[in-house]
């Protein structure tokens, strides 16, 4: 129908649009971002996971604290995808129609990034991925997306010099058959986690490279998880019996895994047994002389740059003045290497 005394249909829009006033449309129509305060959305891919818990308790510690002493008001708003990369879209989609300042987003599928980077860019708000690392092509989408973890290939090589060290001091203790080889089982975390590929494979050329001798009796995924790995290693138990002299774990959970299984078994002495993250569980049983080495995974400082990156995003300041950046993108934080001996030295006490 034709309204001749009404300014045209799309200058209306336009001049909404301007004003910012048009509801539903782009970043200025997002439900009530709030003055004084930020909203952060985290999406993790499966909260009941040891080290993701350090993550999201050394988050919300970083927040309260910054809370205290800037006075700024800061929501984290945390969702877990319990393991399906669906699930875990529809909480981003949530965290992006309502306005959230910056969504935090550790991926189920690192291979599903390029969508979700596609939608906050046309949303306008910016994503950090953490832990689960997207591939590079994904985080160079968009200039607002960045990427906070650990190399992983460092935390192999320095799982696999404890086993290196440890072997040197006393050769005996770990080459029980005394064949001059260490015998060893590997327990892999997800397979295509970038963690999982690269601690198998650097841990293994650290030892090597230090002129010990292994040989490998078998290898398999538990999926990062205790139980699977009690039952991996059970029945490598009942294969080898006491052939197996050093248990590399790509996580701690697995490598206490492979503890239940031994001590259900009855296997004494225990084999060498060496993870990685330094989680609180894992500290105790190096304090009691069970887990012989682990390298630890910097959760406070990862969730420290996580905030720090989410809070001068929100204000629309400089990351750079926030965060140290290698390439303006991504953030590492360094592993370290941790015995019963340094443990109080190098872990700090969990929060
Ligand atoms: C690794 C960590 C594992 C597990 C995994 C989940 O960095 O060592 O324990 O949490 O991340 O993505």
């Amino acid at each position: 129908m034709n309204r001749p005394n009404r300014p045209p249909r799309r200058l209306c829009l336009l001049l909404a649009l301007l004003l910012g006033i048009l509801p539903g449309c782009g970043r200025s129509a997002a439900p009530s971002r709030s003055a004084d305060g930020i909203r952060v959305g985290v999406a993790l891919y499966q909260q009941n996971d040891t080290f993701i818990a350090t993550i999201v308790s050394s988050l919300e510690a970083a927040a309260r604290e910054r809370e205290a002493d800037e006075g700024l008001k800061i929501t984290l708003n945390i969702t877990d995808g319990r393991g399906s990369q669906a699930t875990q879209n529809e909480q981003i989609d949530r965290f992006l129609s309502t306005g959230y300042d910056v969504i935090c987003v550790n991926l189920v599928d690192r291979t599903a990034a390029a969508v979700i980077v596609d939608k906050a860019k046309s949303a306008g708000i910016p994503l950090i991925f953490f832990n689960r690392e997207p591939v590079r092509e994904d985080i160079m989408r968009w200039d607002k997306v960045y990427y906070v973890g650990a190399e992983a290939g460092k935390s192999g090589v320095m799982q696999g010099e404890l086993v290196a060290e440890a072997y040197r001091a006393d050769p005996e203790a770990l080459d029980r058959s005394g064949d001059g080889v260490l015998q060893y089982v590997m327990l892999e975390g997800e397979p295509g986690h970038q963690d999982s590929l690269l601690r198998t494979e650097y841990s293994i050329k650290a030892v090597t490279s230090a002129n010990v001798t292994t040989e490998k009796l078998a290898n398999d995924t538990a999926n990062w998880n205790r139980g699977q790995a009690a039952s991996r290693m059970s029945q490598w138990i009942d294969q080898f019996g006491g052939r197996i002299e050093v248990v590399f774990a790509n996580n701690d959970d697995m490598a206490l895994g492979a503890l239940d299984a031994c001590h259900a078994a009855g296997v004494e002495p225990l084999p060498f047994v060496v993870g990685i993250d330094a989680t609180p569980p894992a500290c105790e049983s190096m304090r009691a002389g069970e887990l012989r080495g682990s390298v630890y995974n910097d959760s406070p400082g990862q969730a420290k740059a996580i905030l720090d990156l989410s809070v001068a995003l929100a204000k629309g300041r400089s990351p750079s003045e926030a965060v140290s950046f290698k390439e303006e993108k991504y953030i590492w934080l360094p592993y370290h290497k941790v015995t019963p001996e340094t443990l109080d030295e190098v872990v700090p006490p969990a929060e």
